[in-house]
Protein backbone atom coordinates (compact mmCIF):
# COMPACT_ATOMS: atom_id res chain seq x y z
CA UNK A 1 0.00 0.00 0.00
CA UNK A 2 1.25 3.92 -0.31
CA UNK A 3 2.99 5.35 2.29
CA UNK A 4 0.82 7.61 3.81
CA UNK A 5 2.23 11.61 4.58
CA UNK A 6 0.54 14.40 5.92
CA UNK A 7 0.30 16.77 8.73
CA UNK A 8 1.59 15.02 11.98
CA UNK A 9 1.13 18.19 14.54
CA UNK A 10 0.05 21.33 14.55
CA UNK A 11 1.13 24.24 16.72
CA UNK A 12 -0.40 28.12 16.98
CA UNK A 13 0.55 31.27 18.81
CA UNK A 14 -0.74 34.67 18.64
CA UNK A 15 0.29 37.50 20.45
CA UNK A 16 -1.65 38.51 24.05
CA UNK A 17 -3.63 41.52 22.78
CA UNK A 18 -6.95 42.09 20.57
CA UNK A 19 -9.04 44.47 19.45
CA UNK A 20 -12.63 44.55 19.51
CA UNK A 21 -14.62 45.34 16.24
CA UNK A 22 -17.16 46.56 17.76
CA UNK A 23 -14.96 49.63 18.97
CA UNK A 24 -13.06 49.59 15.77
CA UNK A 25 -16.19 49.76 14.26
CA UNK A 26 -17.90 52.60 16.57
CA UNK A 27 -14.49 54.31 16.05
CA UNK A 28 -14.35 54.53 12.52
CA UNK A 29 -18.66 55.31 12.28
CA UNK A 30 -19.79 52.09 10.82
CA UNK A 31 -21.94 50.06 12.19
CA UNK A 32 -20.97 47.11 13.96
CA UNK A 33 -23.14 44.46 11.90
CA UNK A 34 -20.89 45.38 9.21
CA UNK A 35 -17.68 43.95 10.84
CA UNK A 36 -19.14 41.59 12.82
CA UNK A 37 -22.06 39.93 10.13
CA UNK A 38 -20.90 41.51 6.70
CA UNK A 39 -17.06 40.78 6.81
CA UNK A 40 -17.57 38.28 9.53
CA UNK A 41 -14.39 38.98 12.00
CA UNK A 42 -15.35 39.56 15.97
CA UNK A 43 -11.92 39.94 17.31
CA UNK A 44 -8.00 41.15 16.12
CA UNK A 45 -4.83 40.03 16.61
CA UNK A 46 -3.05 43.15 17.86
CA UNK A 47 1.23 42.73 17.21
CA UNK A 48 3.47 44.40 20.00
CA UNK A 49 6.60 45.39 18.73
CA UNK A 50 8.64 42.58 20.92
CA UNK A 51 6.82 39.94 18.22
CA UNK A 52 7.53 39.48 14.29
CA UNK A 53 7.10 36.73 12.53
CA UNK A 54 10.12 34.81 13.73
CA UNK A 55 9.56 34.82 17.07
CA UNK A 56 5.68 33.90 16.56
CA UNK A 57 7.00 30.95 14.41
CA UNK A 58 9.31 29.68 17.07
CA UNK A 59 6.73 30.42 19.84
CA UNK A 60 4.34 28.25 17.66
CA UNK A 61 6.94 25.38 16.89
CA UNK A 62 7.74 24.78 20.66
CA UNK A 63 4.52 23.73 21.70
CA UNK A 64 5.00 20.92 19.13
CA UNK A 65 8.39 20.01 19.13
CA UNK A 66 9.90 16.85 21.42
CA UNK A 67 13.58 16.70 21.74
CA UNK A 68 14.35 13.90 19.61
CA UNK A 69 12.90 15.55 16.41
CA UNK A 70 15.40 17.76 16.35
CA UNK A 71 18.10 15.60 14.54
CA UNK A 72 15.17 14.25 12.75
CA UNK A 73 13.94 17.29 10.89
CA UNK A 74 15.55 17.54 7.79
CA UNK A 75 13.99 21.32 6.41
CA UNK A 76 11.86 24.03 7.48
CA UNK A 77 9.87 25.77 5.21
CA UNK A 78 8.99 29.10 5.81
CA UNK A 79 6.12 30.32 4.98
CA UNK A 80 5.99 34.40 4.60
CA UNK A 81 4.56 37.31 3.45
CA UNK A 82 6.20 39.47 6.40
CA UNK A 83 9.66 39.02 6.47
CA UNK A 84 11.97 40.94 8.22
CA UNK A 85 14.79 40.60 6.00
CA UNK A 86 15.42 40.85 2.15
CA UNK A 87 18.14 38.35 1.86
CA UNK A 88 18.35 36.29 4.98
CA UNK A 89 15.12 33.59 5.47
CA UNK A 90 13.11 34.07 8.58
CA UNK A 91 13.74 29.79 8.01
CA UNK A 92 17.50 30.17 9.55
CA UNK A 93 16.59 32.59 12.74
CA UNK A 94 13.81 29.88 13.35
CA UNK A 95 16.26 26.90 13.20
CA UNK A 96 18.87 28.49 15.25
CA UNK A 97 16.17 29.25 18.44
CA UNK A 98 14.97 25.79 17.49
CA UNK A 99 18.20 24.04 18.39
CA UNK A 100 17.59 22.32 15.27
CA UNK A 101 20.79 20.31 13.93
CA UNK A 102 23.02 21.85 11.22
CA UNK A 103 22.27 19.31 9.05
CA UNK A 104 18.51 21.11 8.03
CA UNK A 105 17.84 23.31 5.03
CA UNK A 106 16.38 26.46 5.82
CA UNK A 107 14.33 28.35 3.25
CA UNK A 108 11.50 31.32 2.90
CA UNK A 109 8.53 30.48 0.55
CA UNK A 110 6.77 33.83 -0.57
CA UNK A 111 3.74 33.94 -3.03
CA UNK A 112 1.48 35.71 -0.69
CA UNK A 113 -0.90 33.99 1.43
CA UNK A 114 -0.19 30.94 -0.42
CA UNK A 115 3.58 30.35 0.83
CA UNK A 116 2.91 27.63 4.04
CA UNK A 117 0.84 26.06 1.30
CA UNK A 118 3.46 25.42 -0.99
CA UNK A 119 5.60 24.47 1.89
CA UNK A 120 3.36 21.64 2.90
CA UNK A 121 3.06 19.99 -0.92
CA UNK A 122 7.06 20.59 -1.28
CA UNK A 123 7.27 18.97 2.54
CA UNK A 124 5.06 15.87 1.89
CA UNK A 125 6.55 15.24 -1.48
CA UNK A 126 10.15 15.53 0.42
CA UNK A 127 8.79 12.90 3.00
CA UNK A 128 7.85 10.70 0.20
CA UNK A 129 10.65 10.62 -1.33
CA UNK A 130 12.58 10.52 2.64
CA UNK A 131 10.05 8.77 4.65
CA UNK A 132 12.66 9.08 8.12
CA UNK A 133 13.04 13.06 7.79
CA UNK A 134 10.47 14.93 9.49
CA UNK A 135 10.33 18.93 7.52
CA UNK A 136 8.66 21.74 9.82
CA UNK A 137 6.68 23.95 7.88
CA UNK A 138 5.65 27.31 9.19
CA UNK A 139 3.01 29.94 7.78
CA UNK A 140 3.51 33.17 10.05
CA UNK A 141 2.60 36.75 9.40
CA UNK A 142 1.22 40.33 9.98
CA UNK A 143 -1.56 41.30 7.94
CA UNK A 144 -1.42 45.41 7.83
CA UNK A 145 -3.07 47.38 5.73
CA UNK A 146 -3.13 50.75 7.95
CA UNK A 147 -5.36 52.54 9.55
CA UNK A 148 -8.64 53.93 8.59
CA UNK A 149 -8.38 51.94 5.14
CA UNK A 150 -10.75 49.44 4.11
CA UNK A 151 -8.83 46.78 5.10
CA UNK A 152 -8.09 47.73 8.37
CA UNK A 153 -11.04 44.98 9.68
CA UNK A 154 -9.19 42.48 8.18
CA UNK A 155 -6.08 43.11 9.95
CA UNK A 156 -4.54 40.14 12.14
CA UNK A 157 -1.42 38.07 13.07
CA UNK A 158 0.14 35.03 14.35
CA UNK A 159 1.97 31.53 13.53
CA UNK A 160 0.92 27.87 12.42
CA UNK A 161 3.88 25.34 13.44
CA UNK A 162 3.35 22.37 11.36
CA UNK A 163 5.09 19.02 11.54
CA UNK A 164 4.89 16.70 8.26
CA UNK A 165 6.00 13.33 8.32
CA UNK A 166 5.33 9.69 7.46
CA UNK A 167 2.14 8.22 9.01
CA UNK A 168 0.93 11.25 10.26
CA UNK A 169 -1.27 11.62 13.21
CA UNK A 170 -3.40 14.13 11.61
CA UNK A 171 -4.59 13.94 8.45
CA UNK A 172 -2.89 12.12 5.68
CA UNK A 173 -2.49 14.31 2.33
CA UNK A 174 -3.57 13.09 -1.06
CA UNK A 175 -1.22 13.00 -4.10
CA UNK A 176 -3.35 14.81 -6.60
CA UNK A 177 -3.91 18.33 -6.29
CA UNK A 178 -4.73 21.43 -8.88
CA UNK A 179 -3.21 24.59 -8.56
CA UNK A 180 -3.66 27.85 -10.96
CA UNK A 181 -1.48 30.56 -11.21
CA UNK A 182 -1.86 34.17 -12.95
CA UNK A 183 -0.36 37.28 -12.73
CA UNK A 184 -2.65 39.82 -10.91
CA UNK A 185 -2.89 42.95 -9.37
CA UNK A 186 -5.21 42.07 -6.68
CA UNK A 187 -3.10 42.59 -3.79
CA UNK A 188 0.99 43.08 -3.21
CA UNK A 189 3.57 45.10 -1.05
CA UNK A 190 6.59 46.82 -2.59
CA UNK A 191 10.20 46.99 -1.57
CA UNK A 192 9.40 50.38 0.84
CA UNK A 193 5.80 49.69 2.17
CA UNK A 194 4.70 48.09 5.75
CA UNK A 195 1.32 48.12 4.53
CA UNK A 196 0.03 46.18 1.91
CA UNK A 197 -1.83 47.96 -1.32
CA UNK A 198 -4.94 46.42 -2.40
CA UNK A 199 -7.94 46.31 -4.91
CA UNK A 200 -9.91 44.81 -2.26
CA UNK A 201 -13.70 43.96 -4.05
CA UNK A 202 -11.10 43.02 -7.12
CA UNK A 203 -8.97 40.57 -4.76
CA UNK A 204 -12.31 38.97 -3.72
CA UNK A 205 -13.29 38.20 -6.93
CA UNK A 206 -9.96 36.84 -8.37
CA UNK A 207 -10.45 35.02 -5.01
CA UNK A 208 -13.83 33.30 -6.01
CA UNK A 209 -12.25 32.69 -9.79
CA UNK A 210 -9.31 30.84 -8.82
CA UNK A 211 -11.26 28.98 -6.29
CA UNK A 212 -14.06 28.32 -9.24
CA UNK A 213 -10.37 27.14 -11.72
CA UNK A 214 -8.87 24.71 -9.11
CA UNK A 215 -12.20 23.26 -8.46
CA UNK A 216 -13.29 21.75 -11.18
CA UNK A 217 -9.60 21.04 -12.31
CA UNK A 218 -9.10 18.64 -8.93
CA UNK A 219 -12.50 16.92 -9.97
CA UNK A 220 -11.71 16.20 -13.32
CA UNK A 221 -8.19 14.87 -12.20
CA UNK A 222 -9.65 13.13 -9.24
CA UNK A 223 -12.93 11.79 -10.65
CA UNK A 224 -14.02 12.78 -6.44
CA UNK A 225 -17.45 14.97 -6.64
CA UNK A 226 -18.48 17.11 -3.53
CA UNK A 227 -20.26 14.07 -1.92
CA UNK A 228 -16.75 12.72 -1.45
CA UNK A 229 -15.55 15.92 0.82
CA UNK A 230 -16.84 16.01 4.94
CA UNK A 231 -15.55 19.39 5.09
CA UNK A 232 -14.16 22.27 2.52
CA UNK A 233 -11.59 24.57 4.52
CA UNK A 234 -10.55 27.33 3.08
CA UNK A 235 -7.81 30.29 3.18
CA UNK A 236 -9.65 33.30 5.81
CA UNK A 237 -8.26 36.51 5.21
CA UNK A 238 -12.11 37.44 6.57
CA UNK A 239 -14.44 34.86 7.30
CA UNK A 240 -17.44 36.43 4.88
CA UNK A 241 -14.67 35.36 1.90
CA UNK A 242 -14.69 31.45 2.86
CA UNK A 243 -18.70 31.77 3.16
CA UNK A 244 -18.81 33.04 -0.18
CA UNK A 245 -16.36 30.43 -1.96
CA UNK A 246 -18.58 27.66 0.37
CA UNK A 247 -21.67 29.08 -1.58
CA UNK A 248 -20.53 28.33 -4.98
CA UNK A 249 -20.51 24.82 -4.35
CA UNK A 250 -22.99 24.33 -2.43
CA UNK A 251 -25.67 23.54 -4.79
CA UNK A 252 -23.94 20.60 -6.09
CA UNK A 253 -24.35 18.70 -2.96
CA UNK A 254 -27.85 17.02 -1.61
CA UNK A 255 -29.66 18.77 0.78
CA UNK A 256 -28.55 16.24 3.87
CA UNK A 257 -25.13 17.13 2.66
CA UNK A 258 -25.53 20.96 2.33
CA UNK A 259 -25.95 21.00 6.39
CA UNK A 260 -23.66 19.24 6.99
CA UNK A 261 -20.94 21.25 5.06
CA UNK A 262 -22.03 23.97 6.30
CA UNK A 263 -21.94 22.77 10.41
CA UNK A 264 -18.47 22.26 9.23
CA UNK A 265 -18.21 25.24 8.02
CA UNK A 266 -19.08 27.42 11.08
CA UNK A 267 -16.72 25.00 13.12
CA UNK A 268 -14.07 25.97 10.54
CA UNK A 269 -14.31 29.63 11.27
CA UNK A 270 -14.66 30.04 15.03
CA UNK A 271 -10.96 30.86 15.53
CA UNK A 272 -10.38 32.79 12.81
CA UNK A 273 -12.91 34.93 13.54
CA UNK A 274 -11.36 35.85 17.16
CA UNK A 275 -7.69 36.52 15.43
CA UNK A 276 -8.17 37.88 11.91
CA UNK A 277 -6.23 37.26 9.23
CA UNK A 278 -2.71 35.96 9.54
CA UNK A 279 -1.90 35.31 5.48
CA UNK A 280 0.06 32.03 5.04
CA UNK A 281 -1.32 31.12 8.61
CA UNK A 282 -4.93 31.42 7.92
CA UNK A 283 -6.32 28.27 6.12
CA UNK A 284 -4.08 26.14 8.58
CA UNK A 285 -5.70 28.44 11.47
CA UNK A 286 -9.09 27.24 9.85
CA UNK A 287 -7.93 23.38 9.87
CA UNK A 288 -7.55 23.79 13.20
CA UNK A 289 -10.60 25.29 13.93
CA UNK A 290 -12.51 22.50 12.05
CA UNK A 291 -10.38 19.74 14.29
CA UNK A 292 -11.44 21.92 16.97
CA UNK A 293 -14.61 22.54 16.71
CA UNK A 294 -15.93 20.06 14.39
CA UNK A 295 -17.88 16.72 14.30
CA UNK A 296 -15.45 14.74 12.19
CA UNK A 297 -15.18 11.40 12.15
CA UNK A 298 -11.48 9.17 11.07
CA UNK A 299 -11.74 8.73 7.52
CA UNK A 300 -13.29 11.82 6.74
CA UNK A 301 -12.01 13.62 3.68
CA UNK A 302 -11.30 17.68 3.86
CA UNK A 303 -11.12 19.61 0.82
CA UNK A 304 -8.68 22.83 1.02
CA UNK A 305 -8.52 25.94 -0.93
CA UNK A 306 -5.46 28.18 -0.57
CA UNK A 307 -5.52 31.58 -2.22
CA UNK A 308 -2.43 33.39 -2.05
CA UNK A 309 -2.79 37.21 -4.20
CA UNK A 310 -0.98 37.84 -7.38
CA UNK A 311 -1.54 35.32 -7.83
CA UNK A 312 -2.01 31.24 -6.89
CA UNK A 313 -4.18 29.13 -5.80
CA UNK A 314 -4.35 25.60 -5.25
CA UNK A 315 -7.44 22.61 -3.94
CA UNK A 316 -6.00 19.93 -2.35
CA UNK A 317 -7.38 17.12 0.15
CA UNK A 318 -6.77 15.22 3.00
CA UNK A 319 -8.13 12.03 4.74
CA UNK A 320 -8.88 12.87 8.87
CA UNK A 321 -6.66 9.63 10.99
CA UNK A 322 -7.86 8.31 13.89
CA UNK A 323 -5.73 10.20 16.29
CA UNK A 324 -6.17 13.51 14.85
CA UNK A 325 -7.89 15.13 18.09
CA UNK A 326 -3.81 14.30 19.46
CA UNK A 327 -1.56 16.21 17.18
CA UNK A 328 -2.95 19.34 18.82
CA UNK A 329 -3.21 20.75 22.46
CA UNK A 330 -6.91 21.55 22.40
CA UNK A 331 -7.03 22.87 25.75
CA UNK A 332 -3.95 24.75 25.63
CA UNK A 333 -5.11 26.83 22.35
CA UNK A 334 -8.37 27.82 23.86
CA UNK A 335 -6.43 29.19 26.82
CA UNK A 336 -4.57 30.85 24.36
CA UNK A 337 -7.23 32.22 23.00
CA UNK A 338 -9.48 33.35 26.30
CA UNK A 339 -6.44 34.55 28.22
CA UNK A 340 -5.54 37.38 25.45
CA UNK A 341 -6.01 41.47 26.50
CA UNK A 342 -8.52 43.90 25.34
CA UNK A 343 -6.81 46.90 24.07
CA UNK A 344 -8.67 50.44 23.16
CA UNK A 345 -8.41 52.18 19.78
CA UNK A 346 -6.00 54.66 21.21
CA UNK A 347 -3.67 51.54 22.48
CA UNK A 348 -4.04 49.95 18.92
CA UNK A 349 -3.33 52.99 16.80
CA UNK A 350 -0.40 53.40 18.97
CA UNK A 351 0.98 49.92 18.69
CA UNK A 352 0.52 49.87 14.96
CA UNK A 353 2.42 52.69 14.43
CA UNK A 354 5.59 50.96 16.99
CA UNK A 355 6.89 47.99 14.88
CA UNK A 356 10.40 48.36 14.63
CA UNK A 357 11.02 51.23 12.16
CA UNK A 358 12.72 50.93 8.59
CA UNK A 359 15.69 53.44 9.24
CA UNK A 360 18.61 50.68 10.75
CA UNK A 361 18.51 53.17 13.91
CA UNK A 362 19.83 50.54 17.86
CA UNK A 363 16.34 50.11 19.58
CA UNK A 364 15.89 48.59 22.88
CA UNK A 365 12.38 47.47 22.95
CA UNK A 366 10.54 47.26 26.38
CA UNK A 367 9.47 43.52 27.23
CA UNK A 368 7.56 43.64 30.02
CA UNK A 369 4.31 43.19 28.96
CA UNK A 370 5.51 40.50 26.67
CA UNK A 371 5.57 36.75 28.56
CA UNK A 372 5.67 34.39 25.55
CA UNK A 373 9.12 32.60 25.33
CA UNK A 374 10.54 34.10 22.13
CA UNK A 375 10.40 37.66 21.72
CA UNK A 376 12.03 40.55 20.04
CA UNK A 377 14.31 42.52 22.15
CA UNK A 378 15.46 44.89 19.88
CA UNK A 379 17.82 46.04 16.72
CA UNK A 380 21.96 46.68 17.46
CA UNK A 381 24.02 47.52 14.74
CA UNK A 382 21.49 46.67 12.13
CA UNK A 383 20.84 42.75 13.47
CA UNK A 384 17.58 41.72 15.19
CA UNK A 385 18.34 40.66 18.80
CA UNK A 386 16.22 37.52 19.62
CA UNK A 387 15.36 36.19 22.97
CA UNK A 388 14.00 32.94 24.95
CA UNK A 389 13.01 32.74 28.36
CA UNK A 390 13.03 29.46 29.64
N1 LIG B 1 -24.84 44.90 8.43
C1 LIG B 1 -24.50 43.71 7.84
N2 LIG B 1 -23.73 43.64 6.72
C2 LIG B 1 -23.26 44.79 6.20
C3 LIG B 1 -23.57 46.05 6.76
C4 LIG B 1 -24.41 46.08 7.92
N3 LIG B 1 -24.73 47.23 8.52
N4 LIG B 1 -22.98 47.00 6.00
C5 LIG B 1 -22.31 46.36 4.99
N5 LIG B 1 -22.50 45.03 5.12
C6 LIG B 1 -21.93 43.96 4.27
C7 LIG B 1 -21.95 44.28 2.79
O1 LIG B 1 -23.23 44.01 2.22
C8 LIG B 1 -20.88 43.34 2.29
O2 LIG B 1 -21.38 42.03 2.21
P1 LIG B 1 -21.20 41.15 0.86
O3 LIG B 1 -19.73 41.15 0.55
O4 LIG B 1 -21.71 39.82 1.23
O5 LIG B 1 -21.98 41.84 -0.20
C9 LIG B 1 -19.85 43.33 3.42
O6 LIG B 1 -20.55 43.85 4.56
C10 LIG B 1 -18.62 44.18 3.16
O7 LIG B 1 -19.05 45.45 2.76
P2 LIG B 1 -18.25 46.27 1.65
O8 LIG B 1 -17.98 45.41 0.45
O9 LIG B 1 -18.92 47.55 1.45
O10 LIG B 1 -16.89 46.48 2.45
P3 LIG B 1 -15.66 47.38 2.10
O11 LIG B 1 -15.72 47.88 0.71
O12 LIG B 1 -15.55 48.38 3.19
O13 LIG B 1 -14.40 46.39 2.24
C11 LIG B 1 -13.09 44.49 1.67
C12 LIG B 1 -14.44 44.98 2.18
C13 LIG B 1 -12.96 44.80 0.18
C14 LIG B 1 -13.02 42.99 1.88
C15 LIG B 1 -11.96 45.17 2.47
O14 LIG B 1 -12.06 44.86 3.82
C16 LIG B 1 -10.56 44.80 1.99
O15 LIG B 1 -10.03 45.39 1.06
N6 LIG B 1 -9.90 43.80 2.66
C17 LIG B 1 -8.55 43.35 2.32
C18 LIG B 1 -8.49 42.53 1.05
C19 LIG B 1 -8.93 41.10 1.24
O16 LIG B 1 -8.95 40.54 2.31
N7 LIG B 1 -9.27 40.44 0.12
C20 LIG B 1 -9.66 39.06 0.14
C21 LIG B 1 -9.28 38.33 -1.10
S1 LIG B 1 -7.52 38.46 -1.34
C22 LIG B 1 -6.87 37.28 -0.30
O17 LIG B 1 -7.57 36.43 0.16
C23 LIG B 1 -5.42 37.31 0.05
C24 LIG B 1 -5.30 37.97 1.38
O18 LIG B 1 -5.29 37.34 2.41
C25 LIG B 1 -5.17 39.42 1.40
Amino acid sequence: SELKVGIDRVGFYTPRLYLEMTDLALARGEDPAKYHVGIGQDKQAVIPPTQDVVTMAANAATQILRPEDRSRIKMVLFGTESGVDNSKATAVYLAHLLNLAADTRAIELKQACYGATAGLQLAADYVRAHPDALVLVIGADIARYGLRTPGEVTQGGGAVAMLVSADPQIMALDAQSAYHTADVMDFWRPLDRTEALVDGRYSTNVYLDFFKQTWTAYQQQTGRTIADFAALAFHLPFTKMGRKGLRQVLPEASAAHQQELTAAFEASQLDNRNVGNLYTGSLYLSLLSLWRHGDLRAGDRIGCFSYGSGAEGEFYSGVLQPDYQRGFDDAALTTLLADRRAVSVAEYEELFQQQLPNNGQDVQLAVGADSAPYYLAGRQHQQRQYRHRM
